[in-house]
């Protein structure tokens, strides 16, 4: 990763900061993006009541700069939740997942009142499905998910050596002509033994920080 990159999205992570705002939970996503802005809430610690966390790396770096992190089961609201990108429309319309986090993400980002995704502009794309979807499986049911899969139109490639924070795997799915996001995320989740998939067309972005060489624009 360039130094350049590191730039741009350190100034889409910081330029989340805005919205936080005091007394309130905030949903932390996961990846190398929301890091920078572990990074700077840090700095608003004492502001803010806690986190909610996606994922052990999260928590772990949330942690180390002494931010309190919350358990989803006891908080009501989370006003909040900012998170990284894979792929990412004008729409708000999201891949996630690259990272293995999807399925707490999902969650975190159904609780939130809003969701906020930070990303550099090399995120950015005119239709989700050059950058594989991330299905999380239940262990037993790999192979049988990965013929579902095939029907749909997927080549689905097991994420060997990983395991998901909630000890499941990964198939990463290649080639699928995303023309109905929606439509596809329910399919793939109608599949036995799916966990839950990278496509988050149903519950998208809200507010989308996309970093550029001249600035950083906010779409909603
Ligand atoms: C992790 C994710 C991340 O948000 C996504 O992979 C982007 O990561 P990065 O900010 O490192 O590019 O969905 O599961």
């Amino acid at each position: 990763m360039s130094g350049n990159a590191d730039a741009l999205k350190k100034a889409a992570a910081e330029a989340a900061m805005q919205y936080i705002e005091d007394g309130t939970v905030v949903g932390v996503g996961t990846g190398s993006t929301v890091n920078f802005f572990i990074d700077a809430l840090a700095e608003r610690k004492h502001d803010i009541e806690g986190a909610v966390s996606s994922s052990e790396a999260s928590t772990e770096r949330l942690k180390s700069h002494g931010i309190e992190v919350l358990e989803l089961n006891s908080v009501v609201e989370v006003p909040i939740y900012v998170d990284g990108a894979d792929e990412i429309t004008e729409h708000g319309q999201m891949i996630k997942g690259g990272g293995g986090a999807l399925t707490r993400e999902k969650i975190i980002a159904a609780v939130a009142r809003k969701f906020v995704c930070v990303a550099d502009e090399s995120k950015m794309v005119g239709r989700l499905g050059q950058f594989p979807v991330p299905v999380e499986v239940i262990p037993m049911a790999r192979s049988y998910v990965a013929r579902e899969i095939v029907k749909l139109g997927g080549d689905p490639v097991w994420r060997q050596g990983f395991t998901t924070d909630n000890g499941n795997w990964i198939l990463d799915v290649h080639n699928f002509d995303i023309m109905e996001p929606m439509k596809l995320e329910a399919e793939l989740n109608n599949i036995v033994g799916v966990v839950t998939n990278g496509l988050f067309a149903q519950r998208g972005a809200d507010i989308a920080l996309i970093a550029r060489e001249d600035g950083v624009q906010t779409l909603k």
